[in-house]
This record gives C-alpha cells, structure tokens and sequence, in this order.
C-alpha cells in the first residue's frame, strides 16, 4: 500500500472493513489506538503528552512499574525473574545474549529452526563458539527437529530456541527441561500463549507484534544469570546494569513503552493468556482448514509444527501471486505477502486481530479460487 507523510497525496479512504496482516510492525487493537489517540495531547490529566514525560518523574515510573506488575500478573513471573525494557530490538539481542550471558571462552547450543534462528546463529557467532543441537535446514524449513534429536551440550552456557519461526510459519509446541538455561526468541508469539516460565532462563520480544510498537524490546531474565559486563561492552546494553537502574541507565524507549503498557492492559482485559491462546486456535484452525480444503492454496508446513500466528501458504500456480496480493489489498485485507525469503503469503493473526478478519480473508480466498482455481 502507497502511503505518504502528506495527508493531500494519500488515495482516497475506501469504505468498509480493513485487516492488517503484518508480520510487523502489526495491527493495534482499535481499543489501544483510540486510546492513544485519545490521551496524546494531555496524558492522565498532566496537561503533557505522554511523548514529553521525563523518564525520571515519578508519572512515567509508575507507568514502567504498572506495565511490569501486569507482566508479572499475565506470565505469573516468579521473584527471581527481572524484567527489562531495552532500546534495540530482537536483532540486537542476537548478539547480547552471548557477550552478556557466557563466560569468556564459553560455548551456546543454538536450534536451527528457520530464518530467525539462522539470523541469530550468525550474529552470535561473531561473539562466541556455538554448537548447532539441530537443523530444519534439510527439509527448507518446513518443520521442526524432534527434540529427541537435539543433540545438548551439557556444558553450554545457554540453549537458545525461537519460539516462532515468523517467516517459515513454525511455532514449537513444547519447550524442553533443559540442564543449561534455555534462552527463547519471542518476538513473534509472546503473550499469545501460557508459558511454563520457570523453564527458561531468559525470554526476549521485540514490541511490534504482539506488545505494541517498534522500538522496544522486552526481556525477562532470571537473576543469576546477570553477570559483571564484560570488557568492552557499553553500559546501556548489559542486562546486569540496566536491571540494577529499573532499565533507566539510558533514556527507555518512553512511547514504545506507554503503548506497551497499554497492550497488557488490554491483554488482562481478554481474559489473560488462555483467552489469547484460545482465541489464537480459532482463528489459525479456521484458516489451516480453509486452505487444506482447497485446490488452489496450499500449506507446505508439518501439521503438527504449523504456527497459529504465522500462517505460511502458497498458491499452486505461482504466477497467481501478484493478482492475489492487489485484490486482497482492494478488498481491504492488507499486507499478505510472504516474507522476502520464503515468499508466498503470509497471514499474521497476532492477539489483535479478530476472528472476523480471518473469516473475510477466507472469503476472499474462496472467492478468488473461484474466479481463478
Ligand atoms: C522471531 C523474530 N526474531 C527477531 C526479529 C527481529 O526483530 P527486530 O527487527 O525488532 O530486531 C523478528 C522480526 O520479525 C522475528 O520475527
């Protein structure tokens, strides 16, 4: 979709529903953007927006204490775990991970699950040696090694998984008890879920999916995984230092933040993560079904490993694809292309978007098989 900064040069709004299937940044529920937009000018009452709150007073603080208890309330995060909201990104972290968490020389266990994991493969491995447990790699990432098959190092400083493969459409079901601290890259289907979290050592998300907007990325970190920075590394990026400052040694990502907030908020206000969960099968079982049912798409991944917030297909005549794309985009059902490195098409059904925008997609692809099939 062509857009532009100017309101004078953007096409003119057509009627009816939209749905925004971004991988992200994603769709915000109506509800938290009607809320910003509604607060922006005069935040609670300060006559400030909340785009000019200084981090240090005591109106932002609380709202970084208040995101962090619903955090707390939604995961049932025990004490020893720290929360940190960090400038950055998941790709940042791909690299943070091993300078702040392996003692010099130490070695990470890495599952090579799909694009992300690959990406975070190679940005650790500029830091530190890694082992790979397994590899989706033989079979083009269309399914997840078994974790029989995961070959552990018991003398790995961490175990890192990804807990959705956002651009292969693979979500892993269960997460193993693991010897050494298993490190999990959230950023595509955090919050949509329970988790087990006493499992994990460490859990990183980028926002702009599931937590709000870009700029942010959360990470949950047990306590005695914090360690001494090691030398070289700047002070804003070692999880130990920023847990000792309440991630305020640099100025935080303050609207990225507040938006957050606003998402945990609503979160809550579903009914928590079984809501999410619940919500989430619905709506990605409609769709799997939809597309199995047809002769024109189909689903390349292992049912059993198939993600239920990233649904990968394929249209049997490729060809097709660009037709696809502008129609879905006419009839208001928006940013649906694959990502760049598989292709293909790409349906995002993060928690804010709602079993109606899975029904008029289906629609629309039935309508489309017929015109085109
Ligand atoms: C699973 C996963 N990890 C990491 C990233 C990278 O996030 P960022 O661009 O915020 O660094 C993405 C982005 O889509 C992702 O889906």
């Amino acid at each position: 979709m062509a857009c532009s900064c100017f309101p004078e040069d953007r096409p003119a709004a057509r009627g009816g529903e939209r749905y925004n299937f971004a991988a992200g940044p994603a769709m915000l529920p109506p509800a938290v953007q009607a809320q910003i937009r509604d607060e922006l000018p005069d935040w609670q009452g300060s006559g400030l927006s909340v785009l000019e709150q200084p981090f240090t007073g005591a109106p932002f603080k609380g709202l970084m204490q208040q995101a962090e208890q619903d955090l707390r309330a939604l995961l049932a995060l025990p004490p020893n775990y720290r929360v940190l909201f960090l400038h950055g990104g998941a790709s940042c972290q791909f690299g943070l991970l091993p300078m702040n968490l392996l003692a010099p020389g130490q070695s990470a266990d890495y599952l090579e699950s799909g694009h992300w994991a690959t990406k975070a493969i190679a940005e650790a491995r500029r830091h530190a040696p890694l082992n790979i447990i397994a590899s989706g790699q033989g079979n083009g990432f269309t399914a997840l090694p078994e974790p029989g098959e995961w070959r552990l190092d018991p003398q790995a400083g961490y175990c890192h998984v990804t807990s959705n493969e956002t651009a292969n459409g693979l979500q892993l079901q269960e997460f193993p008890q693991s010897q050494v601290p298993l490190v999990a890259d959230m950023t595509s289907d955090f919050l949509t879920r329970p988790l087990p979290v006493e499992r994990f050592g460490l859990i990183y998300a980028s926002a702009q999916k599931n937590l709000g907007v870009a700029g942010l990325c959360l990470l949950i970190v047990r306590d005695d995984l914090l360690r001494p920075p090691r030398a070289g590394l700047p002070s804003p990026f070692s999880y130990a230092l920023q847990a000792e400052q309440q991630s305020r040694l640099c100025t935080p990502p303050s609207f990225a933040l507040y938006c957050a907030a606003l998402m945990l908020r609503w979160i809550g206000q579903q009914g928590g993560l079984e809501a999410m969960a619940h919500a989430g099968r619905a709506k990605s079982q409609l769709l799997y079904r939809g597309i199995d049912a047809s002769d024109l798409y189909h689903c390349r991944q292992r049912p059993a490993d198939r993600s239920p917030v990233s649904v990968c297909f394929q249209l049997r005549d490729e060809l097709l694809l660009p037709r696809f794309l502008a129609a879905a985009g006419q009839a208001g059902l928006f940013n649906l292309q694959g990502h760049g490195a598989v292709g293909g098409i790409r349906a995002s059904l993060y928690n804010a978007m709602p079993l109606a925008g899975v029904e008029r997609l289906l629609e629309f692809m039935r309508d489309f098989e017929r015109r085109h099939g």
